[in-house]
This record gives C-alpha cells, structure tokens and sequence, in this order.
C-alpha cells in the first residue's frame, strides 16, 4: 500500500471512529410507560408561541408524556433557569426553542451532562458552539435562510413599482430565524437592483414594537414601499402603523411576511398584505415521533426540517380554518 492510500485509510478510520464516538456519546433513552419531558418556552406573546406551546400540551396524552413546560416570558437568562430547573426534576428528554442562539449553550450542554437527550426545536444554536449529533440530539425545524429567500424571490416577482423602497423589521437580535431570515432576504433582493433596503431594524418579533419602529422608521422614510417583516406579528404592527400615517398598505405599500397565522391570512384576504411563507408552530407531533426513533435506537439526521408552504391571495381562504 503506497503512503497515499495508507493515508486515505487512516482518515477513513478516524473519521468512522469519530462520528461512532459521537453518536456514542449522546444521551440514551430507555423505553419506558411514561416519560418525564420538559419543554422550555421562551414566550408567549404571540399566537404563534401559543400555538406551539398547545402542540405540546395536544400531544403529551398521545404521547405517554408527563410534561412539565415552563415561560421564559422573553429573558434568554430565564430560559436558562427554567431548564435548570427541569434537570433537577430529573426530566427524561428535553425540547428547547433557545430564544437566542448563543445564551443558551451552557444550558443545552449541562443536559447533555446529566444524560438528558436534548433536541432543539424551531430554532437553533451557534453551530460553532453546539453542535447536533454531539452536543444535541437534532434540531427540529424549518429552513430560515430559505423563507427569507422566498419572500425576496415572490417581492421580485410580483412588486409593480419602478423602484422599492423597502423597510425591513428584523425578529429578535442574536435568534438563529432573525440572522437567516435576513441573510436569505438581502442576498436574494441584492439581485435584482431595482430594490433597497433603506433600514432594516429590530421589532423583537413582537406586533407593538413592530408597529411603534414602523412609525419611527416612516418619519425617516416616508417614501418606503415595500415592508419586510421576519414574522407576521410584525407586519400587522406595520400595517396598523402604515394605516395611522394614511397610508394603504396593498396599494401604496407592499407589505411581505413570514408564519402563516390567522391574522396575516385575514390580511391577505383583504388584500393588505402580499405574502406570508409559512413556519409552522405545530412540533408536538414531529417532536413524539422523533422521541420514539430515538428511544427505538434509530440514527436520528442532525437536522429534521419541516417543509413550509406559501399563503398568497391565490389560497389564504382555503387555509384560514386551519390558521391560529
Ligand atoms: O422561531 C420562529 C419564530 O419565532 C416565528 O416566526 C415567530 O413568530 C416566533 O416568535
């Protein structure tokens, strides 16, 4: 065997031996009647953390779950304490949406330290800092560069003006769907050159504080036509900002958004708003059946992604029953 070869083996080796350690080092789970899970949620000041937080609820029966589920009530240092909490209730299994992406690691690895196998829903960590397959079992949830991506591709599509102006309200600072929903939104408008992004600022997810940077950032650009918000709560907000300042949100402004709640379709409906890409809330059930594959000893893939679809004036009446 010549050195390159022997070198090639060797990598092979190392690189197998690895990826067993890590799986090896991961948490298990035994199979048991019922299990002791804790769902640590950030927040609950939108329906569309209400909604997720019910999912769980929905599904714990189904599910032979005793759950314990806390409120981070919008403090990341909260979040840390509350699943310091469950790991000395002694939960089996924990599921985390970190509210941002580096506050919470310490949490996600003192978990794993306690043999508690952690899986990351709808958002993720620092991936330079906690890594799936090693630090956390997966992470469950949509593909936030790619909702941001559609939202530019359907403005590019479908915006009639000659130039847009656009005002974008960014979710919250340091969470993992703020940082992609804007780096897929601005890589893909930057290829059309018929669009600026002439401000782009926090509204924390939140519909008030959207709707309250919306009036500040319309004093400064009162020519904005085009509002990318990272979440529908925060296009209502700029809508209701847009409609104080007398201006016709559908008409003069186009307003472009992400999830797929009642409100936003109501919006479509109306014709206030463009677009909303979905980002569905409902995890207790993919969370159940992800559980079970991992208590079975099934190879879970470090990234179990949810397909979202789009909600246009084509098809928000067909979808507002099932919205929340
Ligand atoms: O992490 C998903 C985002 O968080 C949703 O888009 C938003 O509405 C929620 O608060």
């Amino acid at each position: 065997m010549n050195r390159r070869i022997l070198l090639l083996a060797a990598t092979a080796l190392s690189l197998g031996a690895g990826s067993m350690a890590f799986s090896q080092s991961l948490p298990s789970l035994e199979k048991k009647d019922r299990y002791k899970v804790g769902f640590a949620q950030m927040e609950s000041n939108n329906p569309w953390r209400i909604a997720e937080t019910k999912s769980f609820h929905d599904t714990a029966e189904m599910c032979n779950w005793d759950l314990i589920a806390t409120d981070a009530a919008g403090s990341a240092a909260k979040q840390v304490a509350d699943v310091d909490s469950m790991i000395a209730q002694g939960i089996d299994v924990l599921f985390l949406p970190p509210r941002e992406e580096k506050p919470l690691i310490p949490a996600v690895k003192k978990a794993k330290a306690a043999g508690i196998p952690t899986f990351l829903v709808d958002r993720s960590v620092d991936p330079a800092a906690a890594k799936p397959g090693e630090d956390f079992v997966a992470f469950l949830g949509s593909d936030f560069i790619d909702q941001g991506r559609r939202v530019a591709e359907w403005t590019i599509e479908n915006f009639k003006g000659e130039k847009g102006i656009i005002v974008q309200l960014e979710g919250t600072t340091g969470s993992s769907p703020a940082n992609d929903r804007k780096s897929g939104f601005d890589d893909a408008i930057a290829k059309d050159d018929r669009f600026e992004i002439v401000a782009s600022q926090t509204g924390d997810f939140a519909r008030d504080l959207g709707r309250q940077v919306m009036e500040t950032l319309l004093q400064a650009h009162p020519d904005v036509n085009i509002v990318y918000a990272h979440n529908d709560e925060m296009a209502i907000g700029a809508i209701q900002a847009l409609e104080l300042a007398g201006r016709k949100p559908g008409e003069d402004v186009l307003v472009v958004s992400i999830d797929g709640t009642r409100d936003a379709l109501q919006a479509i409906i109306d014709g206030k708003m463009g677009v909303t890409v979905e980002s569905s809330p409902f995890f207790g059930p993919l969370a159940c059946e992800v559980m079970k594959r991992y208590v079975n000893g099934e190879e879970i893939e470090h990234w179990v992604q949810v397909q979202d679809r789009i909600f246009t004036q084509d098809n928000a009446a067909d979808h507002i029953g099932e919205a929340y």
